[in-house]
């Protein structure tokens, strides 16, 4: 098998001249940062490993992934916007998503990822302009060398709503933008927006004394309180030029927050990356973290955030 592909190689060697591109042609031949071919039932086998307490996130995602890797010829590219409070595990799944769609993971050169107070910190009119510009030029870059290319926005409730108007086009239902079809990208925008709303829905569930994998948060009404959150938030950039009123976004993704147990999940999660196990150790490590409302206690302020280095406290040499 391998003796007869160099044997192709040097076979074709000559008829690829240097005019021509022959460090293309190598680094095509070589090249691993591709498209997996996508598998829904591993897909979904690694959210459910992988992804704690996110039910209703979990099923969402791998429906909407799915269906959207599975269409040859999609509408419109694949956009998605997840809310919820910190460290619920919402930047987490892009990289299961991240991991599941390129070879390369999150490391390919395929995932793009913004951070709106790092990458478009300054909010002057002509700082603004240049970043619309730059980032109409990456975007349009990007998808016309790979149309499977992924965004993601993070801090996206921060973001300059200028910006957020300059990418409107691109998530829309365009055939080609100069020559160019998004319809393949995938955008996802993560936000704290919603936040309270997401909270207080899931702790009014709790008091009823429901089971949190029963909460099916109908996202018609999901979307109407997270709107309302948003319109209501003045400092929002997702409000001016409202994406989810023009329906460019299409899912409006609740992360709930984590209760003990799912620390307590995440805490064996790091030690089996450390090759050990001990649940004494896993219990102790999720209780020392903090916990609201005040009288209850039942969800964790940091969801899974800084768990590895409580864990870092309790780990002998
Ligand atoms: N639901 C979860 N299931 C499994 N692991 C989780 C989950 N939530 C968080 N984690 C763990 O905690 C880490 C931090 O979570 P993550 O970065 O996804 O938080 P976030 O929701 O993006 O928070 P923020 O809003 O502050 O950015 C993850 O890298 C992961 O190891
Ligand atoms: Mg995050």
């Amino acid at each position: 098998m391998k003796s007869g592909r160099i044997f192709v190689l040097f076979l074709m060697l000559p008829i690829v001249t240097v005019e021509t591109g022959v460090f293309d042609f190598f680094s095509g031949f070589f090249d691993n940062d591709k498209l997996r071919p996508f598998n829904s039932k591993g897909f979904g086998k690694d959210l459910r490993k992988s992804l704690y307490g996110q039910h209703i996130a979990l099923e969402t995602i791998l429906k909407a992934v799915s269906g959207f890797m599975k269409d040859s010829n999609p509408p419109k590219p694949l956009v998605l916007s997840l809310h919820g409070p910190s460290g619920v595990g919402k930047t987490y799944v892009t990289k299961i998503i991240a991991r599941n769609i390129y070879e390369m993971g999150e490391m390919s050169k395929h995932v793009h990822t913004f951070i709106t107070t790092y990458h478009f910190p300054h909010k002057t009119q002509t700082e603004s302009a240049m970043y619309e510009s730059q980032l109409k030029q990456w975007i349009h870059g990007n998808v016309s060398s790979f149309p499977h290319s992924m965004f993601i926005f993070d801090e996206m409730d921060k973001m300059n709503p200028h910006l957020i108007e300059a990418m409107k086009p691109f998530l829309d239902y365009m055939p080609h933008i100069d020559g160019v079809s998004f319809r393949k990208a995938i955008f996802i925008f993560l936000s704290n927006a919603g936040q309270d709303k997401i909270v207080n829905l899931a702790l009014d569930f709790w008091r009823k004394g429901k089971v949190r994998e029963e909460m099916q948060i109908n996202t018609e009404e999901m979307e109407t309180h997270i709107y309302e959150q948003i319109f209501n938030d003045k400092s929002s950039g997702f409000r001016q030029p409202c994406l989810i009123d023009q329906h460019l976004v299409d899912h409006i993704i609740p992360f709930l927050p984590l209760e003990l147990r799912h620390v307590q999940w995440c805490v064996l999660a790091e030690m089996a990356s450390l090759n050990i196990i001990d649940l004494d150790v896993a219990h102790t490590v999720a209780k020392e973290m903090s916990y609201y409302p005040p009288e209850e206690k039942i969800f964790s302020i940091k969801g899974c955030k800084t768990v590895r280095q409580k864990l870092m406290l309790y780990i002998d040499d």
